[in-house]
Formats: structure tokens, C-alpha cells, sequence
């Protein structure tokens, strides 16, 4: 092939520069790139969030695959009080997601902490409900929920958070675990399998990529498939924070779960910037501390946001690796200003996630729809 001609190198030149990114990584003038197809044929990407407000719903559907309603499908949102079903909100937003062809992953059918089951459930009369009552109110809790949303739902985070934190501990200390030990996890599954027979089921929790909490992970999960429960996939929260996300220990757990035949999914992704660890250090004894740390407010560094979208790459690399395991990605909220991270676990002004207050895509967003 024959050198080019001046003019022709030239040409190449200006169009080149024509089509480059501006400083900040953007393309100039032009609409940003939608997640949901920068990663079709990967993964699904979705977002947590509550009722779509107007000005929302076009980054929405542009953006995301499908929503996890953030709260309006837990126990204590649903059925506050024995037989009193509260289903408005689930309702508008499963017409939300089949009007915009988007999908719905159900969240959650038990969250397995005292804190948030509602206490009609624990309770008969003044004494601890017996291990059978308490499985027939979940029973019939799942047959109610799974059975409306029946063929509305691709997946149901059927069990959240059911595992122990503390090393020394299997199940998370809970009414749940006390009266009823795993059976409740399997009562669960094979419930909402029989409700809704074509849903992916997911047992869900956040920690699960460390080391001793991926073994008790992977025993309940062995015990649960001896039984031959019903369980398809695993959710990891992935609520992560800068500096400190932990790669390696994520991708020995894909792996783990790959070795057992099991989906991944990433289901409640954010990267805090006001790392929240120390909250739980040391017995409780920075928290007068840290509830007055509120270092980005009113904006976040550039050189923080630049790091954050370095991490974000690193996570999105790691996901796209594991691609043929993980089936959906999903964000825990569509922009910094709704994040829980502004009031958990103290009022802080947090930017963990793609979007800014102002919808804006941040160097994070750049950064993810780079990766291949
Ligand atoms: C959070 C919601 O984001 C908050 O609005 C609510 O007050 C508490 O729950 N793990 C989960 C999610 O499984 O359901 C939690 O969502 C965040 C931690």
C-alpha cells in the first residue's frame, strides 16, 4: 500500500479531532451513551429506586433495563399489619416498568432482621409466635405477594441479609433464625417458586465477597441445594466503599458460585465516598465522631470523583470478565442526591453513585461505558 498524500493525511487528521473526547471524557453535543445497551448482551443494568418522579423517568428508560423498587415491596412496606396489604405503590410501579418495557426484580420477599419484619410477625399475643405460626404467616405472605406480581416479575430477591456478620455466628441472630434455623430460607424459596414458577430466584446479602462470610454463604447454599430448594442465583449488594473495594475477594466468590451452578447478580451497586466502616469499628466508639463528618458538601473533589470512577472501571471490568455468570448489574439509585448513603448510617452529603444532583452523567459514568 502506498503512502498517504498530504492532503488525505491531513483529512484523517481533522476528522480524528472531530470525533475525539473533550477534556472531561465526554463527546461533545451529544446524548451520553445508555448503560443498557453499552452492556447488552453481557448483563442487565437496573437501577433501585422509588416512585419514577417525571423529571426521572427519561434518564430511567433510557439508561436501565429494569427497576428494583427500593422499598415498596418489603414485608414492613406491604403488610404493616397482619392481613393489611399495601400494594398502591408496587402496583404503579410494575405498570411503570411493562409500559416502558423494562423489567421488574422483586425486592424483597423476608429480610431476615428484627429491625425489619414487622412485629405482628414475631409475636402471639404477648409470647413469641412458635416456629409453626411463624412459618405459616410467611407462607402465606409469599403465596399473597409472589402470586400478584406472578409473570410482572424476571427475579425475586426471596431472602435478604439472612446470614451472620459476627465471625463466630452462622445465621444472623433473629427471630427468624432462632425459631425456625434454615427452614425458613428453604420454606421461602420453594413458596415463591410454587407462586411464581418462571422467576429467578435469588438469595441476597451484602459482605458475601469476604472470606468468612462467602464460606457461610456457600455452606447455607449447600445445605439449601441438598434439600434441592429451589434457589437459582445469588445477589451481592455490593455496597462498596472508595479505596477499599475489595476485587479480589469478589471475583473468589463469582468464581465460587460458578463452581456451584449458580448466577450472579450485583444487585444494590454504589461506591460511598465518606467511607461508613467505622461506624460499626471499635464497638460503636467514633460514631459521635463521624456523625459530624460531612467533607463534600456541597460538591465532591474532582480528584475524588477521579478515583471513584478508576474504581467504578475496575468493578465494571471485573463484571464484564464474568459475564457469562453474572446476569444483571443493578444500581442502588439513579443519582447522588437520592442515595441512602446521605442518611445511612449518619446524614452526610454522599456522590457514590454514575449520576450527580443534577442528573449529569460524573467521570464515574465516563469511565463505565469505556469498558469492554
Ligand atoms: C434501604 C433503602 O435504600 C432505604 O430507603 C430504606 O430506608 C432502608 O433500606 N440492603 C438492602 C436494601 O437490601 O433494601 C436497603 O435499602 C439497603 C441495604
Amino acid at each position: 500500500m502506498s503512502a498517504p498524500t498530504p492532503l488525505v493525511a491531513s483529512l484523517v487528521t481533522l476528522l480524528a479531532s472531530l470525533s475525539s473526547d473533550s477534556a472531561d471524557g465526554a463527546p461533545p453535543d451529544s446524548q451520553p451513551p445508555a448503560l443498557r445497551e453499552v452492556f447488552a448482551g453481557k448483563f442487565d443494568v437496573g437501577v433501585g429506586t422509588g416512585a419514577v418522579r417525571p423529571s426521572e423517568a427519561a434518564l430511567v428508560t433510557r439508561q436501565f433495563s429494569g427497576i428494583t423498587p427500593e422499598n415498596s415491596l418489603k414485608m414492613a412496606h406491604l403488610q404493616p399489619t397482619e392481613g393489611t396489604f399495601n400494594f398502591g405503590e408496587a402496583d404503579e410501579m410494575a405498570g411503570f416498568t411493562a409500559s416502558n418495557g423494562m423489567k421488574l426484580y422483586g425486592h424483597t420477599l423476608v429480610w431476615a432482621r428484627d429491625d425489619r419484619t414487622p412485629a405482628w410477625f414475631l409475636d402471639d399475643g404477648g409470647k413469641p409466635a412458635t416456629k409453626e405460626l411463624l412459618l405459616a404467616r410467611l407462607r402465606k405472605h409469599i403465596e399473597t405477594v409472589a402470586g400478584r406480581y406472578r409473570g410482572k416479575v424476571a427475579s425475586w430477591d426471596v431472602v435478604n441479609e439472612a446470614i451472620a456478620d459476627e465471625d463466630e455466628k452462622y445465621l444472623r441472630p433473629s427471630g427468624w433464625s432462632d425459631r425456625a434455623g434454615e427452614e425458613f430460607i428453604a420454606l421461602a424459596f420453594e413458596a415463591a417458586h410454587r407462586a411464581d414458577p418462571e422467576a429467578v430466584l435469588i438469595y441476597n446479602d451484602y459482605g458475601v465477597e469476604q472470606p468468612k462470610k462467602r464460606a457461610k454463604l456457600l455452606r447455607l447454599l449447600r445445605a439449601l441445594k441438598e434439600k434441592h430448594v429451589p434457589v437459582h442465583a445469588v445477589g451481592i449488594q455490593g455496597h462498596w466503599e472508595i479505596d477499599r473495594v475489595p476485587f479480589a475477594d469478589i471475583e473468589a466468590t463469582i468464581n465460587a458460585l460458578r463452581d456451584m451452578g449458580l448466577k450472579v447478580m450485583i444487585t444494590e451497586l454504589d461506591l460511598d465516598v465518606i467511607p461508613r466502616g467505622g461506624w460499626w469499628a471499635d464497638g460503636g466508639k467514633k460514631r459521635d465522631e463521624l456523625a459530624k463528618l460531612n467533607p463534600y458538601a456541597p460538591a465532591c473533589p474532582p480528584e475524588v470523583l477521579a478515583r471513584q470512577a478508576e474504581q467504578y472501571a475496575g468493578l465494571f471490568r471485573l463484571f464484564v470478565k464474568h459475564a457469562d455468570v453474572i446476569e444483571r448489574v443493578g444500581f442502588w439509585n439513579l443519582h447522588d442526591g437520592k442515595s441512602w448513603l446521605n442518611y445511612f448510617p449518619w446524614r452526610r452529603t454522599n456522590h457514590p453513585l454514575l449520576f450527580d444532583r443534577e442528573m449529569r452523567p460524573k467521570p464515574a459514568f465516563w469511565k463505565v461505558v469505556e469498558v469492554r
